[in-house]
């Protein structure tokens, strides 16, 4: 049952397997965290074995989300693994900070001064933003529930130029033809565009009380390098207006058109979109799953398909679509996830050193033991990417979170991901997992 201890005393090397564990569902339900969650943690922290998180919420830096887990989840008071007693606690590791924490918009960073950054060299997922050299310097477009904080979570990564929908709002209402949801919001928040639109073609510039602007330099007009989705928008309309102007725009010059972006084709060098979650459904406090990011991508989408040629790949088409998307079940985050993961465990090691025999200093890891509740996220991107890859991403699925386990019975198509384990929750799966490494 999930309330028995899960195993006795601590290794004295680090072992050749690790943990991801899914956040909400997994480790907190609406934010109260889930029986068992916090103990998990700890009881793997006091055995050395590595861990880190990974979920595809977002909207808060890095550091403030963990100190929010580390309070909610009480690891705040057991915070290292120093322990007089007990000689195999390696030094002041703490259980949970950074450095074992992956968000949905983390691996955005990497495209700070490489714009294929999390390309691995085998093609087919690595993120590019279809330019040369990295994104610090360019003007980019953020958005998220609060487009503003989202704003600077970019800045803090070390983008320079980064700008929100409320700043163009503001500069162009004549851009969204209606009263904007959140106006207040938007009116508290704009900052001066760095740049003017280029306001050519059509009659937006007669429609904004603008005079058309007709400079042949474009240096001179605001050029959008890439546009990121950090977390779920609020104001859907605003945003699916200004990003599908962004989609059609002329080399990422909004407020210009280029027919050539509604052909079979496409345009070239336009901006492209990155979406860092594809979850369709997450578990609110509803009794039914509620729309996550996924939903917002597949809006942008919809619309977008509409106004192109059937002959174009739909956006979100890995394969020639103007956007990618990063979060579970995407390679491109099980990929930076098992980077970090490695380098979270070098630590570990390097910790450990003095205890460890060389050889399970140099003991590959060979198994994630990835712990979720959504089988078509969490449960889908680590049998893909196990499949697809060296390290063994073994897929555990737990029911306290999206998966239903009556709906399952009821409808043998549901569970179409198959995961190698289901248990009643995460305390269980460790157990699982612990059993299955002997
Ligand atoms: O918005 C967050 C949600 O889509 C999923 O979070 O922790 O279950 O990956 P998580
Ligand atoms: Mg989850």
């Amino acid at each position: 049952s999930s309330t028995t201890p899960i195993s006795p005393s601590p290794p004295s090397a680090i072992p050749p397997f690790a943990f991801a564990f899914d956040i909400d569902g997994v480790l907190l339900h609406v934010n109260q965290p889930i029986p068992g969650a916090a103990a998990a943690l700890q009881h793997l922290h006091r055995l050395n074995i590595p861990f880190i998180l990974l979920t595809n919420g977002g909207g808060r830096y890095e550091a403030d989300r963990v100190a929010d887990l580390q309070q909610r989840l009480g690891l705040d008071s057991m915070q290292t693994r120093t322990d007089a007693h007990d000689p195999d606690c390696a030094g002041p590791l703490p259980i949970l900070s950074t450095a074992n924490f992956v968000q949905s918009h983390t691996p955005f960073q990497e495209l700070l001064d490489n714009a294929a950054g999390l390309d691995d060299g085998a093609g087919g997922d690595e993120i590019s933003s279809g330019s040369d050299g990295g994104l610090r310097g360019q003007t980019i477009l953020v958005t998220g529930s609060d487009a503003a904080r989202v704003r600077t979570i970019a800045e803090r990564y070390g983008f320079r130029n980064v700008i929100i929908p409320a700043d163009i709002l503001a500069a162009y209402p004549a851009i969204y033809p209606f009263n904007p949801l959140l106006k207040s919001v938007y009116a508290e928040t704009a900052r001066p565009l760095p740049k003017p639109l280029l306001l050519e073609g059509g009659n937006l510039a007669v429609n904004s009380g603008e005079k058309a602007l007709s400079d042949t330099d474009e240096s001179n007009y605001l050029r959008i390098a890439a546009a990121f989705v950090f977390n779920d928008p609020r104001d859907w309309a605003l945003d699916i207006q200004i990003l599908t102007d962004m989609l059609q725009a002329r080399r990422g010059l909004l407020g210009t058109f280029d027919p050539a972006s509604l052909s079979a084709k496409g345009s070239e060098g336009g901006t492209r979109l990155f979406f860092s979650n594809s979850d369709l459904l997450w578990a609110a406090k509803y009794h039914l799953p509620r729309f996550g990011q996924g939903a917002f991508a597949a809006a942008v989408a919809g619309v977008w398909a509409q106004m192109v040629s059937t002959e174009q790949p739909p956006l979100l088409s890995p394969k020639g679509g103007r956007s990618t998307l990063l979060g579970k079940p995407n390679a491109a985050t099980y990929r930076f996830a098992e980077r970090t993961l490695r380098q979270y465990r070098a630590s570990l090691l390097e910790a450990h050193a003095s205890q460890a025999s060389p050889a399970a200093k140099d003991a590959p890891l060979q198994t994630v033991y990835m712990v979720g509740d959504n089988p078509d996220s969490d449960i889908a991107g680590a049998n893909q990417f196990s499949s697809a890859h060296g390290t063994d991403w073994c897929s555990v699925l737990v029911e306290t979170g999206v998966y239903d386990p009556a709906r399952d019975k009821s409808s043998p198509d549901y569970l179409r991901h198959r995961p190698r384990a289901i248990v009643n929750d995460v305390r269980a799966a460790v157990r699982w997992a612990l059993q299955r490494e002997g």
